[in-house]
């Protein structure tokens, strides 16, 4: 049987829009399309999640990744595939 992908959740509220969302979420596809992180990952977008002033955030396996850390967040999924 094929293993699950695993998610990642990011947020898509107003302030973490205003705090450029959009970039954080297209470095995060971006690393998430090379190797070895290809196909084990899945993003979701979901709404305020009241972390705004951090933002923007995302959450990944319970484990809340502030100011759009890229570097953060893929060390998180490496340290998982391991
Ligand atoms: S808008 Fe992203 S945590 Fe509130």
């Amino acid at each position: 049987m094929k293993p699950r992908k695993k998610y990642i959740f990011i947020c898509n509220g107003k302030d973490c829009k205003k705090n450029d969302n959009k970039s954080f979420s297209s470095l995060l596809k971006q690393a998430m399309n090379r190797a070895p992180l290809k196909g084990n990952f899945k993003l979701v977008k979901t709404k305020c999640m009241d972390c705004c002033k951090s933002g923007p955030i995302a959450v990944y396996n319970n484990q809340l990744v502030k100011k759009g850390d890229t570097d953060q967040i893929v060390q998180f999924l490496m340290k998982d595939l391991l």
